[in-house]
């Protein structure tokens, strides 16, 4: 795709400062963010950082651009979207290296979020071509007669998307490209830890015939994100990270506010399951990335009957977990955002040891890693139990049955996702009917994912849905015409 070759050869040779994106143009600031990578303490790059004019210019070209992206055909959004999925699909290695650069995410892992964002792109594409509204005949009773009403979308205006550094490119995805899909410009603002990435794909997204102004990509340290938050031109705000969430939706009372916040997923183990898949699922997906994932799996809550059998198999799973090195392709477990992230959760493990729990493995920190833990019997106060840990622990509990386990499943201010280990179908029903979640994974962990799904919490987990096709509805609203005169 040509255009004019904006988005080309952005880099200095020899400097690693990269530009922001304004406007689809590359540019410098006033300021920089530099990068560190978090397992070896060295620099990754730095980022420019927007000052407020040019902030404000970032603004005001997704304002002027609203009208035509709106109106721009199908098949421009999705051609455009298309493109960075191959562009992303050919630059995977490159990526996925920088991916574990800025965030310290095992190279694998690293990988997977590369393919994940392909597809997310793809997804977009293929639902930017699907969506044709809705017709809908309205003589179903005499007073309509002769009447129809034809059903659209239209976007709710310019989007703020503000990511977070556990996934710098897909969750970056999940903002930019159902945006795209319907037609409304972004302002995007990636995680200060971790933009080089998002930098990556704005150089992409820069090299779609997209019309200038529809995507911009500004880093910036969060205490400068208030103008965009207020801001009236930006209506919609789309936001991935903590509960820092709820004060940005006070911040901002009339705008459209999603927001997707984490907390403390559990995974229910039942009689009849698969104990040994179950160990293993549990191990990997509550220490992956560091437990750094708003839905790695955190509470373990055991039947009695299977419990001492599943945590001997849970603890050995646990310990063999590969740790170290994010570029080493073996690894699993690799380090926590940066120091203070360790020493919060190493902390939170001795604090409920202290209230009584058994460590049974791990929870030693070393700088900016702590090794994975299993904890049982953890107060029902304790941080490690209540609290979003974001790390890498695992809080085991015992509970008699169904009734039990799922009474502790929804003793939880989170409600985002919950995995059940079991056979019966007929509690896997129940699960889904009484479980407070966003979603129930049957047969696996709550972390499982896949891009297409509605993805949200309830309770202090957020408000809204992700997933391509429902965050494209969360970006617009419905706009009906009814034509009169005419006959079916
Ligand atoms: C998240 O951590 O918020 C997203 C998890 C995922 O996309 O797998």
């Amino acid at each position: 795709m040509d255009n004019e070759g904006r988005g080309r050869g952005f880099t200095v040779p020899g400097m690693d400062t990269r530009p922001f994106w304004l406007a689809g143009a590359a540019a410098t600031g006033d300021t920089e963010i530099t990068v560190t990578d978090p397992y070896t303490g060295g620099n990754v790059g730095t980022a420019a950082v927007p000052s407020a004019a040019q902030i404000e210019e970032a603004v005001a070209a997704a304002d002027s651009v609203a009208a035509t992206a709106a109106a721009l055909p199908a098949h421009a959004r999705a051609e455009a979207l298309a493109h960075v999925s191959r562009r992303l699909t050919e630059r995977t290695e490159e990526i996925a290296a920088l991916i574990t650069a800025e965030s310290g995410k095992p190279v694998k892992w690293a990988r997977g979020e590369v393919g994940r964002a392909v597809s997310v792109f793809r997804l977009a594409a293929e639902e930017a071509r699907r969506d044709s509204g809705e017709m809908q005949r309205l003589d179903t009773d005499p007073g309509g007669t002769g009447r129809v009403a034809m059903i659209r979308r239209v976007p709710k205006g310019p989007v703020l998307g503000m990511s977070p550094f556990n996934f710098p490119l897909n969750l970056v995805a999940h903002k930019v490209a159902p945006a795209i899909a319907v037609g409304a410009p972004i302002v995007l603002k990636p995680a200060p830890a971790t933009p080089l990435t998002a930098l990556v794909l704005g150089e992409i997204l820069a090299e779609t015939d997209l019309p200038r102004g529809m995507v911009s990509v500004l880093p910036m340290p969060n205490e400068r994100a208030e103008p965009l938050i207020t801001d009236p031109r930006l209506p919609v705000v789309s936001f991935t990270g903590g509960q820092f969430g709820w004060q940005l939706q006070r911040m901002a009372p009339h705008k459209h506010v999603t927001l997707e916040l984490g907390g403390n997923a559990a995974a229910v183990v039942l009689p009849g399951a698969d104990l040994d898949w179950a160990a293993r699922r549990v191990a990997l997906f509550g220490n992956n990335q560091a437990g750094q994932v708003c839905i790695g799996v955190q509470r373990v809550i055991v039947a009695d009957e299977v419990h001492d059998e599943f945590v001997e198999r849970l603890v050995e799973r646990v310990a063999e977990l590969p740790t170290g090195d994010p570029r080493d392709p073996a690894t699993e477990v690799g380090p926590l955002i940066d120091e203070g992230a360790a020493a919060r959760v190493a902390g939170w493990i001795e604090d409920a040891v202290r209230g009584g729990a058994r460590l049974l493995t791990g929870g030693e920190r070393e700088g900016g890693s702590v090794t994975p833990a299993v904890l049982t019997d953890a107060p029902a106060d304790s941080a490690v139990v209540r609290e979003e840990a974001f790390g890498p622990v695992l809080a085991v509990r015992r509970v008699s049955g169904v009734d039990e386990a799922f009474a502790e499943v929804n003793n939880s201010d989170y409600g985002l996702q919950a995995g059940v280990f079991t056979p019966d179908i007929q509690v896997a029903f129940r699960a889904h009917r009484e479980l407070e979640v966003g979603g129930v994974i049957i047969g696996d962990v709550p972390s499982y994912r896949a891009d297409q799904m509605p993805y949200g919490g309830v309770k202090k987990s957020g408000v809204g849905k992700e997933g391509v096709r429902p965050a494209m509805e969360d970006l617009t609203y419905e706009r009906t015409m009814v034509l009169t005169g005419v006959q079916l």
